[in-house]
């Protein structure tokens, strides 16, 4: 990228509010809130697409979605809902983040706008691969909701979610009637590890495993402890809290 491309990049980025930390190149980095080359890190993208087909689940600004593409996707489709109608969620200006980056990646991702509420195969199709990551406690109907990717999830599904309740063996979710969780008030269930798997074997996935286990309860504590200190948290529920990574498969 010329120089002068790059310096009218980085006006056009400098002007939007972004979620998704993405090197567009030209030394251009999107200013995001999120540390998404770390979280990339632990959700067990596969490094090879190759011929695969994969649908993006609520993709904000499309980190994922770009990065299924550079690894090779034969199809990438990126949704989203709230995140791409401003209202507090975004750029404040739509889809304005997503398809800057877009235009300056040169993807050819597709979008579609929808509700996950409204995903079917006759809406979007089936998907070789779906990302499900950050969504599950933004739902009030998990199980609704997750029946839902179901339909539209082929094969393998990797979800990225809060969980809570940790410690307790049995399926179990914290509910967030209001700010409990981040002072959100768009969070609403906090599922435990056992309720993740449960939920998943429910709505026809065969296969489900931890990519990230449960931390240890002195873990836990120390942690607790130290995010109480800093004011990110209260003790109890931090203690319970954490974000878990999960693969699911539908095979014989
Ligand atoms: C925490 S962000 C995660 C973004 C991205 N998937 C990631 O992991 O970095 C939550 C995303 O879920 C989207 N979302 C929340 N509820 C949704 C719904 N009912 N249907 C579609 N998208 C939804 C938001 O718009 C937002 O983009």
């Amino acid at each position: 990228m010329d120089r002068s491309r790059a310096d009218d990049l980085l006006t056009q980025v400098r002007a939007l509010r972004w979620y998704h930390t993405i090197d567009l190149g030209g030394g251009v980095v999107t200013a995001g809130v999120d540390d998404t080359p770390y979280r990339l890190s632990r959700i067990g993208l596969p490094a090879d697409l190759s011929g695969k087909s994969v649908l993006d689940i609520g993709a904000w600004d499309g980190f994922y979605s770009f990065e299924a593409e550079r690894r090779r996707a034969s199809r990438v489709v990126a949704t989203d809902f709230y995140a791409w109608h401003g209202a507090g969620w975004g750029t404040g200006k739509g889809k304005a983040g997503f398809e800057l980056a877009r235009a300056a990646l040169g993807s050819r991702v597709e979008d579609v706008d929808v509700d996950v509420m409204d995903l079917s195969p006759e809406r979007v199709g089936t998907f070789d691969v779906v990302l499900f990551l950050g969504v599950l406690y933004h739902v009030p109907d998990p199980l609704a909701a997750l029946t839902r990717v179901s339909s539209v999830a082929a094969d393998m599904l990797i979800i990225e979610t809060v969980v809570d309740m940790i410690g307790i063996r049995r399926p179990a979710a914290a509910f967030y009637p209001g700010r409990e969780l981040n002072d959100d008030p768009t969070n609403w269930w906090g599922p435990n590890h056992a309720a993740v798997h449960g939920l998943l074997h429910a709505v026809g996935f065969t296969h489900v495993r931890s990519l990230t286990p449960e931390r240890s309860a002195p873990y836990r504590a120390a942690r607790a402890v130290w995010h109480a200190m800093k004011g990110k948290n209260r003790l109890v529920p931090a203690y319970r809290q954490d974000r878990a990574v999960f693969h699911a498969f539908k095979r014989q």
